[in-house]
């Protein structure tokens, strides 16, 4: 279980952006399935099982379990989410480790008032021992796919790196349910999406910092290494683009929704498949390690696979059947970008070595219709650029393997 143990986290600082490197761990998802509790887990957190079971257990002003819909539907549940990084609240500091999720836009740790046993096994934050935190008394509830978490708002310092952000509001949880969060090898969240998706009207961590003038430039730059045996995860780069970490040119493309890092998509193409032909909508999301997608284009993807269900994830490939894999190409503002089966396809070592397809169908949709979402399966291979100045996103081709200079920073 040498996973369990969070290492230590260095921050790299060049100039007025900062680095924070971000650490591997196991999904939830893997976990589960490797104690073959996936298929129990997912059954009991239907959320109408969910919401059946647990709705006594919420003081009544927080009983609107919110529509399944638009933003509702969380797309990142966490169940993938793989990299993490070390954020601190408070004064003195007290440290967390946290997904940066594109996917969502509220920062949330659990509270020391928490007695769910996803609490217990995390880092709380302890707010009377904080000299600078204030309560602001409204509570707010979170849904994450399949699941909801519930706590209350309050303020205080946050620190990423060498940034120190006043009054940020943040969620503190008092209640997590169900054994999503149990698993969880990271404290708590850290939303980098548009603040038309915070719940309890919070402003993000990173348009506090644009409003706080934090930053070199309002961009956040991610890099995710693919190395999948490796705990290190990559780097988050805030404050503008590091171009050490890619090569190439940056190709940019226009957010087209701003709540999610929403995207336009020209067409996906997959073997002699042509999905999404007419043009569809996609996200582009840190918080999800997968690349989704509609079950119907999945299915027309994938027709030698029944066994692809909605919602169950990775399907297991033949790892024998790697060099006969098609392409899958996105085409987006123009430019296409392809991976080759061994950037889709997730390969574990175990007894023998196991091929799963990072790829999962997920009905999710927005007023443009049915979400794709680039998870870290995808960002693996480009290097992503989040540009809230001019609202697009960029890609490039990653570079990775630059270990060597970062162990001469320090
Ligand atoms: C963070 O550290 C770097 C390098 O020491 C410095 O240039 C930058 O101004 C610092 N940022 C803040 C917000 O203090
Ligand atoms: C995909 O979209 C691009 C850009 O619009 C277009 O040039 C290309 O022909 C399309 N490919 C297919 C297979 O439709």
């Amino acid at each position: 279980m040498k996973w369990l143990v969070i290492v230590l986290v260095l921050i790299y600082l060049t100039e007025s952006a900062i680095r924070i490197p971000l650490i591997r761990f196991k999904t939830i998802r893997r976990i589960l399935g490797e104690r073959n509790k996936l298929e129990e887990f997912l059954l009991h957190h239907n959320s109408d099982t969910f919401a059946r079971k647990y709705n006594s257990c919420y003081p009544s002003e927080v009983l609107m379990i919110r529509d399944v819909g638009v933003t509702s539907e969380h797309l990142s549940n966490y169940m993938d989410a793989q990299y993490y990084g070390e954020i601190s609240i408070g004064t003195p500091p007290q440290t967390f480790a946290v997904v940066f999720d594109t996917g969502s836009s509220n920062l949330w740790v659990p509270s020391s008032y928490c007695v769910s046993e996803a609490c217990q096994l995390h880092q709380r934050f302890q707010s009377f021992f904080s000299s600078s935190y204030s309560p602001r008394g409204n509570s707010f509830t979170i849904r994450y796919g399949t699941g909801q978490l519930m706590g209350v708002l309050g303020k205080d310092k946050v620190t990423i790196g060498n940034i120190t952000v006043n009054g940020q509001e943040f969620g503190e949880s008092v209640y997590e349910p169900g054994s999503t969060f149990t698993l969880a090898h990271f404290d708590g969240i850290l939303g980098l999406g548009y603040p038309s998706l915070a719940e309890g009207g919070a402003i993000p961590v990173f348009d506090r910092m644009m409003y706080q003038n934090l930053l070199e430039e309002p961009i956040f730059s991610v890099l995710i290494n693919r190395e999948a045996d490796s705990e290190n995860g990559g780097e988050l780069f805030l404050g503008g683009i590091d171009h050490s970490r890619y090569t190439g040119s940056i190709n940019w493309v226009s957010v087209s929704q701003k709540g999610y890092w929403q995207i336009e998509v020209q067409n996906i193409t997959f073997r002699n498949t042509v999905v999404c032909r007419n043009g569809c909508s996609a996200i582009v999301d840190t918080g999800t390690s997968l690349i989704a997608g509609p079950y119907t284009s999945l299915r027309t993807m994938f027709p030698d696979h029944p066994e692809m269900e909605l919602g169950m994830g990775e399907i297991i490939v033949d790892c024998k059947k790697l060099p006969v894999l098609p392409d899958l190409t996105f085409t987006i503002g123009g430019v296409e970008y392809t991976l080759e089966a061994e950037d889709y396809i997730k390969k574990f070592q175990e007894e023998k070595a196991v091929c799963l397809y990072g790829i999962q169908a997920i009905n999710v949709y927005s007023s443009k219709g049915p979400l794709w979402i680039l998870g870290d399966v995808f960002l693996a291979k480009f290097y992503t650029i989040f540009d809230r100045g001019n609202d697009r996103v960029g890609f490039a081709k990653s570079r990775h393997s630059l270990d060597s200079r970062e162990s001469t920073e320090d």
